[in-house]
C-alpha cells in the first residue's frame, strides 16, 4: 500500500511513522468503562470467536483457540444417577450459510457452536459436551458469550473460569428452572466451603440463583461476568444482575462450556426426552495473562509507555444479540473483525470472510500526505 511513497523522495519515513498512529489502536489494552471514567479496568489480552462464522471439524476448533474434551465421569463421581460421557460427536460447528448476520444455517436449526446432550444414556453414562479453551493463562477480565440454552428439561448448561474446583467462576443454567415465562441463572464461585459441604455450594454466599425475565431457550442473550481483583459482577445482555466478592479466584485459568445432565433431581435433573442443543454464538474475552512472556514482554513491545488514548474501551452489548430482533439483531462488535484493532494479539484463524473493513489503503496515504507537508 505505500508503493506511492517512493515518488515522495524523503518522506518515507514521515508517512510510516504518521501512518502508524493513524491505522493502529487499542496497543496498551481494553478497557471496562473509559480510561477517563472513575472505575476502570484494564486488560491486555483479547479472545475473540465468532461461531455464526465459523466452520470447523470438532479436533480442527484448536485452530480457534478451543479445544474439545473427551472424557467420561462414572455415577459416584458424577454424584447423579447416570454417568457423564463428554464426546467429540456432541460438538458441531453450524455456520450461516451465508457473510452476513441472520438467514439459514448450514444444519439447519440455530447457527453457532452447537454442545450437544443426547436422551438415551449408554452405559450408564449421559452423552453430552464440553469444551476449553487452549489458553489457560487468564487472569482477571471481562467474559462474555452470545448462548442460547436447552429447551428440554433435564440438562445443565455451563459457561465458566476454571483454575481450580475452589477457584472457579460458574454461570450455570438449568434447563428444567425454565417455564412459560421466566428462566433462572445460578451463579457460582466456588469455596473451600463449598468443598466441604461436599461440593453443595448452595448454602454458601458464592452461591445465588436469579431469576431471569425470559425464557433462555427462546432466545441468544449475552451473558457475561466481569472478573476483577475485588469481585465478579454478573450481567444479561449489558445489564447488572448481581455480584459476589467472596473467594474471587486470584489464580488464572481458562474458559470453559459444558452441556450435561447425571439425572440428579437438585441439579441437572434430566436426562432429557430428547436430544437437546446449548448454541454459542460468540464468545469475547479480555483478560490478563499470567504468561509473562505475554504480560511483560509482549505487552512492553507493543506499549512501551502506558497511554490511555492506547486503551479501547469494549463495547457493552445492550441488547439480545438475536437474529429475530431486525434483520441486523445478531450482528455484536468484534475487535478483530476491524482494522487494526488486534495489535500484538494471539489470534486464531479467523472466519474465511471479508466483513467489509473500509479500504483504509487508499484513505491513509492521502491523509498522511496532508499531515507530513503541515509538518514542514
Ligand atoms: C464500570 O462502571 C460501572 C458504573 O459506574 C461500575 O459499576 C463498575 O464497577 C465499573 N467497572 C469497573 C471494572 O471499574
Ligand atoms: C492488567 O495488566 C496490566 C499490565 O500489567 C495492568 O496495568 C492492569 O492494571 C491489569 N488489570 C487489572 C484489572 O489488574
Ligand atoms: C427445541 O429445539 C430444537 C432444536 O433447536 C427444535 O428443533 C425444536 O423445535 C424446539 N422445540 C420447541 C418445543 O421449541
Ligand atoms: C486451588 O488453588 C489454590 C491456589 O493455588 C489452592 O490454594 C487450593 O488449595 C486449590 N484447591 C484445590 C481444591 O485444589
Ligand atoms: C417459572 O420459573 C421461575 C424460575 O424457575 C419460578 O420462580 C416461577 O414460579 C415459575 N412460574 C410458573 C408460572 O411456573
Amino acid at each position: 500500500m505505500f508503493h506511492t511513497t517512493s515518488t515522495l523522495g524523503a518522506l518515507p519515513w514521515a508517512l510510516l511513522a504518521v501512518a502508524r498512529l493513524t491505522n493502529a489502536a487499542c496497543e496498551c489494552g481494553y478497557s471496562l468503562n473509559k480510561t477517563s471514567d472513575a472505575s476502570h479496568a484494564v486488560f491486555t489480552e483479547l479472545l475473540e470467536n465468532d461461531f455464526l462464522h465459523t466452520d470447523a471439524q470438532s479436533l480442527e476448533l484448536k485452530n480457534h483457540g478451543w479445544q474439545p474434551q473427551v472424557y467420561n465421569v462414572d455415577k459416584a463421581t458424577a454424584r447423579g444417577s447416570f454417568g457423564k460421557g463428554f464426546e467429540l460427536e456432541n460438538i458441531v460447528t453450524n455456520p450461516l450459510k451465508t457473510s452476513g448476520w441472520s438467514g439459514d444455517a448450514e444444519h439447519g436449526g440455530d447457527a453457532g457452536l452447537e454442545l450437544w446432550v443426547r436422551a438415551n444414556p449408554r452405559n450408564g453414562l449421559v452423552s453430552g459436551a464440553e469444551v476449553v479453551t487452549v489458553r489457560d493463562d487468564a487472569l482477571l477480565g471481562s467474559f462474555r458469550v452470545g448462548m442460547k440454552l436447552s429447551n428440554s428439561s433435564g440438562t445443565c448448561g455451563a459457561f465458566f473460569f476454571f483454575h481450580n474446583n475452589t477457584q472457579e467462576i460458574d454461570m450455570e443454567f438449568l434447563s428444567h428452572q425454565f417455564n412459560q415465562s421466566q428462566g433462572a441463572v445460578n451463579l457460582v464461585l466456588q469455596s473451600p466451603e463449598a468443598e466441604a459441604r461436599n461440593w453443595d455450594a448452595s448454602g454458601t454466599s458464592g452461591f445465588r440463583t436469579k431469576l431471569l425475565p425470559f425464557r433462555p431457550d427462546n432466545m441468544f442473550h449475552e451473558y457475561r461476568f466481569d472478573w476483577t481483583k475485588e469481585r465478579v459482577a454478573f450481567y444479561v445482555d449489558g445489564k447488572f444482575l448481581h455480584e459476589i466478592t467472596d473467594n474471587v479466584p486470584q489464580e488464572g485459568g481458562g474458559v470453559f462450556f459444558n452441556h450435561w445432565s447425571n439425572g440428579d433431581p437438585s441439579w441437572s435433573a434430566g436426562p432429557p426426552a430428547a436430544d437437546t442443543v446449548m448454541t454459542i454464538s460468540y464468545l469475547k474475552a479480555y483478560f490478563n495473562s499470567t504468561n509473562t512472556e505475554r504480560s511483560q514482554n509482549a505487552y512492553r513491545q507493543r506499549c512501551p509507555t502506558y497511554d490511555p488514548s492506547k486503551v479501547c474501551a469494549i463495547p457493552s452489548q445492550s441488547t439480545a444479540p438475536d437474529a429475530s430482533i431486525g434483520k441486523t439483531g445478531a450482528k455484536t462488535y468484534f475487535f478483530s473483525h476491524e482494522k487494526d484493532m488486534t495489535p500484538g494479539q494471539t489470534l486464531y484463524s479467523s472466519a474465511a470472510i471479508n466483513f467489509g473493513v473500509p479500504s483504509l489503503s487508499l484513505a491513509v496515504p492521502i491523509l498522511v500526505m496532508f499531515l507530513s507537508w503541515s509538518l514542514m
